[in-house]
């Protein structure tokens, strides 16, 4: 499959994602929005991009080849991605999952065809280190089969340097004051702090993380919603150093995506609704003629059941959903 507006990235970028303009987001007539909607990629999120770039370049450089295995411990959006980007390449794919992972994102796997080996009954407890154990043991059963490095590769960061990050900037004719993106793996807000430096942009980076992340100097704490947030420093976060980061709380990032659904009609994932909450925290300061712009990262679908539901919102989060609480947004936030 060749989409007919496929760019120079080739494979790596199927969809140049739209970026549409908002207007009732936020009462702030005197700053434009904009949202890059990553939720339309194929396999529905920006690791589309990071997927391809992690096969690409095995594949560039002749340690893989149609016909030859991907073995990754992933049950996220990585692993969604991955088995898509795979059968585009005639690749088979092995993901390895432990218990905790969303069935549905199992269920999208192996619609892909991929391959899914559930690693249960760790004696003790470690379930990380047991699906790093699983991928040793099926590379070394499997000769030229590789894992991709998602925390640590430069061609995660590559992907949003050479794809993400140009097409805001063409999108926006070169004119981004401020961009916000979520954190995980940090590729993605990486790739972009490269071409804004490379390019002499003067594009301020907002890194987006959850509250009881590690990252740029977090506290560990108890995180129930997927897509951002890391409980072990990454290598790549090394180098990142974004202007801005926001700690966002679960409730937050629920009442974040409830306004994106109810104020524009995007149904967008946990990820970009803390990207929502970040934006109307900041908003008092960002100066007026100001070009915003974010990631709407992933659909909200897979996240009927947590986010968008009340029940779940009352029992695990211990709060009132409430569908639109713009008011709370602003002075709840940990900055
Ligand atoms: C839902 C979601 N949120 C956030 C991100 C950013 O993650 P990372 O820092 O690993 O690039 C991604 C990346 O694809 C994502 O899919």
């Amino acid at each position: 499959m060749r989409a007919t507006n496929m760019d120079s990235a080739g494979t790596l970028s199927p969809f140049n994602s739209p970026v549409v303009t908002l207007e009732r987001l936020f009462d702030s007539p005197d700053i434009e929005i904009f949202a890059k909607l990553d939720l339309l990629q194929l396999s529905g999120s920006t690791k589309e991009r990071t997927a391809g770039s992690l096969i690409e370049s095995f594949m560039e450089s002749g340690q893989l080849q149609p016909g030859g295995m991907v073995i990754e411990s992933t049950s996220g959006n990585l692993g969604i991605a991955l088995s898509r980007q795979c059968v585009v390449r005639g690749i088979k794919f092995v993901a390895v999952v432990d218990e905790n992972a969303n069935k549905s994102a199992l269920d999208i796997m192996r619609a892909y065809g991929a391959a899914v080996e559930l690693v249960v009954n760790q004696p003790d407890g470690n379930k990380l280190a047991a699906r790093r154990q699983r991928v040793q043991q099926l590379l070394a059963q499997n000769p030229g089969a590789v894992t991709t490095n998602q925390y640590g590769s430069p061609d995660n960061p590559k992907a949003h340097y050479s794809s993400t990050m140009p097409e805001i900037v063409d999108a926006l004719d070169g004119k981004v004051d401020m961009l916000f993106v979520a954190t995980s793996t940090t590729g993605t807000i990486l790739g972009c702090q490269k071409y804004i430096r490379e390019h002499g942009l003067n594009t301020k980076l907002v890194a987006v993380d959850a509250l009881g992340s590690v990252l740029f100097g977090g506290e560990s704490g108890n995180r129930r919603l997927p897509g951002l947030g890391a409980g072990i420093v990454p290598e790549l976060a090394l180098q990142a150093e974004p202007d801005h980061v926001f700690r966002i709380r679960e409730i937050d990032m629920v009442r974040g995506c409830r306004m994106l659904a109810q104020r524009e009609g995007i149904l967008a994932g946990a990820s970009t609704g803390a990207i929502v909450s970040a934006m109307s925290q900041m908003l008092p300061e960002i100066p007026a003629g100001s070009r915003v712009a974010f990631l709407v990262h992933d659909s909200g679908v897979p996240y009927l059941h947590s986010v968008y539901d009340d029940d779940w919102v009352r029992e695990t989060l211990g709060e009132e959903p409430e569908a639109d609480g713009t008011a709370n947004l602003v002075d709840q936030q940990v900055r």
